[in-house]
């Protein structure tokens, strides 16, 4: 049970996450047909009824998918009381958290039998209670229905949010096939038009409610900078500004098409892509969030901690020269504990004790050669991703025997499958194996292999072997993973202060992997020239990773 517990912090969010997209999906694709699909049909010609029916699937894929992350979340919360603390499976079925997820279930469960009446203002009126339906229960398990004050406000604040995310990033996906369904400039001028109205209503929600709940979640700008929660929201608000400057981008386009239905549609399309990935990157960073208390409830030193002062965010961000010599591994706290009591059960004749055994629950001590070794960690990797970036920037400023650079992030998976967890082998006493019941340790070794990943199959393309692929698409994608990862790694224990400087470095490295994501995809999706700004946008976001690994302070 120690272990499920240990496991469960992270698995839950990133199941969180899951559900929070798929909720958004369904309920964005009921609401795309009943406000753009079903009015449009009819006008779209041969295209009309192949969108019905594509948008159709989607909402029923969606709300299958979000079935199964709802039930996936009540069964791990389930099996963490009733193993915890000897609650029988009835009660906990009757608490808060399982009747909002039974609720989302069921909305979902009708949303697929609505997707099967014939009538279309039956069908658009079912679709519409039962959106906002599953926006009721979807409210129940944020921090409005714990809160005290406020709680009416904060409830419906939550619901307009989420009902923002679904109407536009939610129905997004709807909109690139609907955009591969049409062929006409007329067609393309309506969809488009109809769905920017949709998407700038979304916006108007999210941004409204976003604000809202910000002056009361987080309540101060030390509140916004100086707690994890207030670091988070942070990050969204850079996302949203991502995704609103592809949507502007969009929406002049659609202007465009206004006046001239024969401009070329492919950049709408493509800018569309990169926003269901930053969109979904958005729902990881809000799960992520929510597993946080709110800032407000460190003031005042609630919790036991208290935000961090502008002073220890500026001490930290001061540029100093990177750390490249590194502690002793002997040094290190675990590894020094386990060295000691191991040499206590040799005099005693017994057996060496478990150190800190992965998966205990128990948070493991740090020592200030921890510290600098995490420090000297961050900053070599900070020097191969520079490696890394530069050599990008010059293969593409033409320098061909650069292309192989791919072949660097080798180096870095070897150095963080060294280092990351130094109590682990080869370089620890912990084995392999066990080590993976710390999800810590397993998310570490989760980069590792998307870095191995990533270098093999970006090397092949660059080498000419896999070009125009799909394969050649893994790099955005994989990348993309990487930065959502980074945006929903949690380190354990320490104060509030320890992890907010850990979560500092981290979201501005999440973001620009996101960035050269994004970029990479127009790249490899764009017709040229437009294909050459994104060309060097990723690789310039590499080497400002490689700028803030190599300011990594703790
Ligand atoms: C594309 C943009 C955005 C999307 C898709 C989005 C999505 C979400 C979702 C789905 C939640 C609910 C998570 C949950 O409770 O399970 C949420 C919560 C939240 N969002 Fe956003 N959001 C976006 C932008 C923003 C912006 C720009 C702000 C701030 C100005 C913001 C502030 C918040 C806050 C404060 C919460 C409350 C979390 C809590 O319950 O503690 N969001 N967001």
């Amino acid at each position: 049970m120690a272990l499920f517990i240990d496991l469960f912090g992270y698995w839950s969010v990133i199941l969180h996450g899951l559900s929070l997209v798929a909720q958004s999906m369904a309920l964005g694709g009921a609401l795309f047909l009943v406000l753009l699909a079903h009015p449009l049909a009819p006008r779209l010609g041969d295209p009309g009824p192949l969108l019905l029916r594509d948008t159709a699937r989607i909402t029923a894929w969606s709300a299958v998918a979000l079935i199964l992350c709802e039930a996936a979340g009540i069964a791990l919360q389930t099996a963490l009381l009733v193993g915890t603390i000897d609650l029988t499976v009835g009660n906990v079925l009757g608490a808060d958290f399982a009747i909002a997820g039974m609720a989302k279930i069921t909305c979902a469960v009708l949303l697929l039998l609505a997707l099967g009446v014939r009538h279309a203002r039956v069908q658009s009126a079912c679709l519409l209670v039962i959106v906002l339906a599953a926006l009721i229960a979807a409210t129940l398990t944020t921090h409005a229905a714990s809160r005290l004050e406020n709680r009416g406000v904060l409830l419906i604040l939550e619901g307009l949010h989420q009902l923002g995310a679904a109407i536009w990033i939610g129905g997004i996906p709807c909109f690139v096939l609907a955009l591969a369904r049409v062929h006409d400039g007329g067609g393309w001028r309506r969809v488009g038009a109809r769905f920017s109205a949709m998407s700038i209503a979304g916006v108007g929600c999210i941004l409204a409610s976003g604000i809202a709940m910000s002056l009361l979640y987080i309540g101060s700008w030390q509140g916004f900078y100086g707690t994890p929660y207030g670091a988070m929201v942070g990050a969204k608000i850079a996302l949203f500004l991502l995704l609103l400057a592809l949507g502007a981008g969009n929406f002049l386009l659609v202007e465009r098409l206004r006046r001239d239905p024969a401009v070329p549609v492919i950049r709408l399309k493509r800018f569309a892509e990169v926003e269901i990935g930053i969109g979904f990157a958005v729902f990881f960073a809000a799960a992520s969030l929510t597993s946080a208390p709110p800032a407000v409830d460190f003031v005042g030193g609630e919790h036991g901690q208290a935000p961090a002062s502008w002073n220890v965010i500026a001490t930290h961000y001061a540029p100093r020269w990177p750390i490249l010599a590194s502690p002793p591994v002997g040094t290190l706290a675990l590894p020094a504990l386990h060295r000691e009591l191991a040499a206590e059960a040799v005099e005693e004749g017994t057996p060496a004790p478990e150190v800190f055994p992965p998966g205990a629950g128990q948070l493991p001590p740090r020592n200030r050669a921890d510290i600098a070794w995490s420090e000297v960690n961050h900053h070599w990797a900070g020097i191969i991703v520079l490696a890394i970036g530069l050599l990008a920037l010059a293969n593409q400023a033409g320098l061909r025997w650069a292309r192989h650079w791919p072949l660097l992030f080798v180096g870095l998976a070897g150095f963080l499958f060294l280092r990351a967890d130094p109590e682990i082998w080869p370089l620890g006493y912990e084995g392999l194996l066990d080590s993976l019941r710390d999800s810590e340790v397993f998310q570490h070794r989760l980069v590792v292999l998307l870095v191995l990943l990533l270098a093999w199959l970006e090397w092949r393309v660059r080498a000419g072997r896999l070009q125009g692929r799909p394969a050649a698409l893994a790099f955005p994608v994989l990348s993309l993973l990487g930065g959502m990862l980074l945006l929903t790694h949690n380190h354990a224990g320490g104060s509030a202060q320890e992890q907010l400087v850990i979560e500092l470095a981290h979201i501005p490295v999440a973001l620009l992997a996101i960035v050269a994501a994004g970029a990479r995809w127009l790249e490899l999706r764009l017709a040229p020239p437009a294909d050459r700004v994104a060309g060097w946008i990723w690789p310039l976001s590499f080497t400002l990773i490689a700028l803030v690994l190599l300011m990594y302070r703790e």
